[in-house]
């Protein structure tokens, strides 16, 4: 039997397990929720959409006490900590999240020790190295995720711009999930056509600004961050890593030398597939581009050494 297992039944937690139930990615989608009864109410709601949408993934959900029921997950997806308020930058949720993700991860490993983990938690980048400290696995098992959502809006932008179809439109993007993440215009296309053909340059950045806000314009907007796009980002990293399918994504990853950085999760194009990180693609980037992604690797590391000082490893 195949079982995934989704932490946090927050909005993105739940978005993703249903996302990954409406896909019949697996036998049976655990949902765990800190708040006894919430996990197990949406697991039911989720259930009860499987007549209508038509999927047989069941849908369980338990409340803090129910991590044994998680056991023999083959993907495990880290939604738990608090989202942004409006004002908040995802750095300020360091304090509270680090806790909570460790707690998690040293629960999952306990019940699930062969499962490929996928942290979605912010500050994403760091909460993934936090979790690789916690879980004590290799690299290529635990992950975060944020270049898919990160390229969805960024393509979504370009869509709109162009008055297209974001089906088609290609996109990379590299480094940390926050205001100084790198959308690679060299590397974006609208079917193939080079995206600075279609649009001009002085647009395309205002593109680019706004991607790099995209999570921060959502917050202002409602109140509390994203959840549908998120959520479901994930659960296409999920499927990439059951259907085995080697797709190449950006994902948030611990680098060993790739782009010339060690000890630092950061998003980079990956091959994901059934043993996780199935390969890092270290790009051969422009001086520019490698500048870009080393102000953000700095402004990842900034974060870390708040991680570092509450000793918590
Ligand atoms: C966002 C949050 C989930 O970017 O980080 O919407």
């Amino acid at each position: 039997m195949m079982k995934i297992t989704v932490v946090g039944a927050g909005n993105v937690g739940a978005t993703c397990a249903h996302e990954i139930a409406r896909k019949d990615l697996c036998n049976e989608v655990v949902l765990v929720d800190v708040r006894e009864g919430v996990a197990q109410g949406k697991a039911l709601d989720m259930w009860q959409t499987a007549p209508i949408q038509g999927f047989s993934t069941r849908v369980v959900g338990v409340g803090p006490d129910g991590y044994d029921k998680t056991a023999g997950s083959e993907v495990v997806v880290i939604t738990a900590g608090l989202p942004r308020k409006p004002g908040m930058s995802r750095d300020d949720l360091i304090s509270t999240n680090a806790k909570i993700v460790k707690e998690v991860t040293e629960n999952i490993i306990k019940y699930s020790p062969d499962a490929k983990i996928i942290v979605v938690s912010n500050p994403l980048d760091v909460m993934t190295y936090a979790a690789f400290l916690a879980a004590k696995i290799p690299s290529n098992r635990v992950f975060g995720m944020a270049g898919i959502l990160d390229t969805a809006r960024y393509k979504a932008f370009i869509a709109d711009e162009l008055g297209v179809s974001p089906i088609g439109i290609e996109a990379l993007l590299l480094g940390g999930h926050g205001d100084t993440m790198v959308p690679l215009p060299s590397y974006t296309s609208v079917s193939g056509i080079p995206v600075r053909q279609l649009i001009a340059e002085d647009r395309l950045q205002a593109i680019i600004k706004r991607t790099q806000n995209g999570g921060g314009e959502i917050v202002a907007l409602q109140g509390t961050s994203a959840w549908y796009a998120p959520g479901t980002a994930a659960a296409q990293m999920v499927e990439a890593i059951v259907r085995d399918t080697k797709s190449v994504y950006p994902v948030c990853a611990m680098l060993n030398g790739e782009y010339g950085m060690k000890d630092i999760a950061l998003g980079v194009p990956v091959v994901l597939g059934k043993n996780g990180i199935e390969k890092i693609i270290d790009l051969k980037l422009t001086e520019e581009e490698q500048v870009l992604l080393e102000t953000s690797a700095k402004a990842v590391k900034n974060v870390m050494t708040v991680l570092d000082d509450m000793k918590m490893f």
